[in-house]
């Protein structure tokens, strides 16, 4: 079997998603779980891009052992330099330089003839390869790019010194023949191919990003670029865990696989949705809720007498259990914390206590706790921001014929709780506007979704809002078994991560540099 390197871009692409803005800690998180995941290599963000965003790269270049870390770079000095400094505590550093080389770039981009680009993209690796023995080299909108200038490209940043060559199909342009056949070009053509590894770089505009990066694969493509749950700029990139499965799944077909732990795709593919704030569709691929249900009677029929009959991947290959043990309110600390480690969380004593003081709460008002609510409670602990206000006590009336009025506690630090009442077009608008009250943020609420974490009337009812407040976005989340509790905690946990974002001025807000 020929070994596929996954290079995941989540931290990076994936963040380039519009209203994604993940904090530091937020990156650490979902990097030490694509650790986990076993990625072999991770790009952490953009260095260049915002003393934030190093100081990001930065943390995760700490944290991360057992990965290749990745700092993306413009083909300039000063982004390489910034690179450097973000990456200078990477077990295994590597920089990921690019430069456009289609012709729509070269001409309204850049302003650049075909030599010019030569140049300016060799002169970058060779000042990078003073500094890092690992460099990987984009020609941007490769997908539109002259073949037989590609060629000339990979050569030169061959003798350049770069390690990797990564082919974009930036705009999510061509189709699977097509872009295979480019793999087959330059193994064909280029020479000195085989001092490199060739790598595809796929995005999603016209649906085909995950059939694109399996054609790489079936022309020589030694590594696949993407992200979980398929997020990034646009229409996204390839879904990781979409090569992973098919390369498991058709390993016949494709003789090819990846180092990737396949049991921790659920859990990770969880987490990236939490902390972007991005929802899974219901029929995504392996990691959409549907993914797994047979619905007509003649798929159950045929379940109940052979799974294999309607199952191609069996939802215990990504790490989805069949709970046995459902929490109530009557289960103690032992059967919480066996069902924690169960579903794969290594916690101190002291998180295992606070998660146990939440899950009381919801089991009071719940008659079952399903392993999804377990996720939802631990995963909303987790991503935890910043507090400067903390969401105390709601009280809302509503009637269809009088105007709603919402009564709301918070306590601030240092100031202690403070109560305001505000009247709304709506339960949800009352209580939003009791809490500006109370905090005096003047807001705009850009987006407000909802979800129900698991089945029945009394599920979890969860919250995500992203708010906008002078061209600063953040996203909150809220989860309660009372969807009006979850709005109100969503809307305050944006608001401190706003307040965070506001008092960190290196945070850059919008990727802008490229
Ligand atoms: O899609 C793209 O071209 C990119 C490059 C920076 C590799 O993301
Ligand atoms: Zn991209």
């Amino acid at each position: 079997m020929r070994k596929i390197y996954i290079f995941d871009t989540t931290l990076r692409d994936g963040e380039q998603s519009p209203g994604v803005n993940l904090n530091t800690k937020e990156k650490v998180e979902i990097a030490l779980q694509l650790e986990k995941l076993g990625v072999d290599r991770m790009e952490a963000g953009f260095p260049a891009a915002s003393p934030g965003d190093l100081a990001a790269v930065n943390a995760v270049a700490r944290a991360v052992k057992n990965a290749s870390v990745i700092g993306l770079s413009r083909s300039r000095e000063q982004d390489i330099d910034a690179a450097r400094e973000a990456l200078k505590d990477a077990q295994d550093p590597c920089l990921h330089l690019f430069l456009a080389t289609s012709p729509i770039h070269r001409k309204h981009k850049l302003r650049m003839e075909k030599d010019q680009v030569l140049e300016t993209a060799e002169r970058a690796i060779r000042y990078a390869k003073q500094y890092f023995s690992k460099i990987e080299f984009s020609p941007e909108d490769a997908g539109r790019t002259e073949l037989d200038f590609l060629v000339q490209v990979t050569e030169m940043a061959i003798r350049a010194g770069a390690t990797v060559v990564n082919i974009p199909d930036t705009v999510g342009y061509l189709n699977p023949l097509e872009f295979g056949n480019i793999f087959k070009t330059l193994k064909e053509n280029v020479t000195g191919i085989e001092k490199i590894q060739l790598s595809a770089h796929c995005h999603d505009d016209l649906g085909m990003a995950t059939a694109n990066a399996l054609a790489a694969v079936l022309n020589g493509a030694d590594q696949i670029e993407g992200t979980i749950n398929g997020i990034g700029e646009r229409a996204g990139n390839t879904a990781i865990e979409e090569v992973a499965l098919a390369l498991a799944t058709r390993a016949d077909y494709f003789g090819a696989t990846t180092s990737l732990n396949l049991k921790e795709i659920a859990k990770t593919s969880r987490l990236v949705s939490k902390l972007t704030g991005m929802p899974v569709p219901g029929n995504k691929a392996i990691v959409g809720a549907n993914a797994f249900a047979h619905e007509s009677g003649i798929h159950q029929d045929g379940m109940l007498k052979e799974k294999t009959t309607y199952e191609i991947i069996s939802p215990e290959t990504i790490g989805l259990k069949e709970s046995k043990l459902v929490l109530g309110k009557h289960s103690g600390r032992h059967a919480f914390r066996e069902k924690l480690i169960d579903l794969g969380y290594e916690l101190e004593d002291e998180a295992v206590n606070a998660a146990f003081a939440k899950f009381k709460d919801v089991a009071d008002r719940k008659k079952d706790v399903t392993d999804e609510d377990i996720h939802a409670m631990l995963e909303e602990k987790l991503a935890e921001s910043p507090s400067i206000y903390s969401f105390q006590t709601i009280e809302v009336h509503y009637g269809n014929q009088s105007v709603p009025s919402a009564t709301i506690r918070i306590e601030k630090t240092n100031e202690g709780v403070k109560e305001a009442t505000a009247e709304g077009n709506g339960s949800v608008d009352a209580i939003y506007n009791a809490i500006d009250k109370l905090t005096g943020e003047e807001v705009e609420l850009e987006d407000y979704s909802i979800k129900s974490v698991s089945h029945g009337k009394d599920a979890l009812g969860e919250v995500h809002v992203v708010l906008l407040q002078n061209d600063v976005t953040a996203q909150g989340r809220g989860l309660s078994t009372d969807i009006l509790e979850a709005s109100a905690r969503a809307y305050v946990d944006a608001l401190n991560r706003l307040i965070d974002k506001r008092q960190s001025p290196g945070r850059r807000d919008k990727m802008s540099l490229i």
